[in-house]
């Protein structure tokens, strides 16, 4: 989950739907006001003191947390009861709905105060401090069936390195991240604010194309799939064919991925990458 779009960061302060509306809005002009966006940072900054964790509660997060979890469960994967290692877990946001499948859950995330907040809201949970940029040998972790990695590829500087050490400990990845359209094969690194309790610990991402993403998930599990359908949120598009190939760290294009060891045969996933995916009705 990103900071939020522009705009929109202060509105979990207010509970009532209209007065949301109105910060939406002023945040918007005053971003737009001389000096306005010096304003916002020092706004920015007195409330990530306050509230560190506010950046994952915001409205549009726990949007768009639902969005991804009611897509992953029409996936039609074989969830219940696996072994997971979630990675990047933020403050275990998702965790509930991974223990809610009967998988045993280990929830790791790269920022020791995230990790803390991630057990208090998850007592039963097993969870540990783990930086996919300094942990390139992460075997000691065991073996698992599923690796959860929503929300983080793109936070990372070297999202190989940390695929392969991931593909060294786990059959299956359920990938979800942050993409920059277009055909060509790229990383694509960003700057990112290390302040930030939900971007790169190291101050460094990546907005990689989907072309990488399959061409790796390829070569470290055999298998690479996208799913044939969207999450239900304006942050996944379907129709790729319209987009603008250049690389734009604070627009939010996402997608959802698959590697196994296994083939997975199943109308749910494809091997190659469509230009239009569809909606699947979420019941
Ligand atoms: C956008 S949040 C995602 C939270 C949750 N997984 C989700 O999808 O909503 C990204 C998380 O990745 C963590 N992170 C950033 N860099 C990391 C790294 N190098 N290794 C592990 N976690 C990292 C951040 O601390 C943050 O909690």
């Amino acid at each position: 989950m990103p900071s939020g779009p522009k705009g929109c960061r202060y509105t979990h302060a207010v509970r009532r739907p209209h007065a949301q509306g109105v910060v939406r809005r002023a945040v918007r002009t005053l971003r737009r006001a001389p000096g306005g966006q010096r304003l916002i940072a020092v706004a920015d900054g007195v409330r990530l003191r306050l509230d560190p964790f506010a950046v994952f509660l915001y409205d549009e997060g726990r949007q768009l947390d639902a969005a991804r979890q009611d897509h992953l469960a029409t996936l039609d994967l074989e969830l219940a009861g696996a072994s997971v290692l979630e990675v990047g877990a933020g403050i275990g946001l998702h965790t509930p709905f991974l223990t809610g499948l009967g998988c045993e859950v280990v929830s790791t995330d790269g920022r020791p105060g995230n990790v803390r907040e991630l057990a208090r809201r998850n007592p039963d949970v097993r969870v540990g401090v783990l930086d996919l940029e300094s942990a390139p040998h992460i075997d000691g972790l065991g073996h698992f069936d599923v690796v959860y990695c929503y929300g983080l590829l793109y936070h990372l500087s070297r999202p190989e390195q940390a695929l392969r050490s991931l593909s060294e400990i786990a059959d299956t990845i359920l990938l979800e991240t942050c993409v920059t359209p277009g055909d060509s094969v790229a990383v694509n690194l960003v700057a990112e604010r290390a302040a930030v309790a939900t971007q790169a610990t190291g101050g460094t991402g990546c907005r990689p194309t989907r072309p990488w993403i399959m061409q790796t998930l390829q070569a470290l599990w055999g298998n690479a799939y996208v799913s044939t359908t969207q999450p239900v949120h304006p942050w996944f598009p379907l129709d790729w064919s319209t987009l603008p190939t250049t690389v734009e760290p604070s627009r939010f294009t996402r997608a959802v991925f698959v590697g196994s060891r296994r083939p997975l045969d199943t109308p749910t996933l494809l091997t190659v990458l469509p230009d239009r995916q569809n909606h699947v009705a979420v019941t």
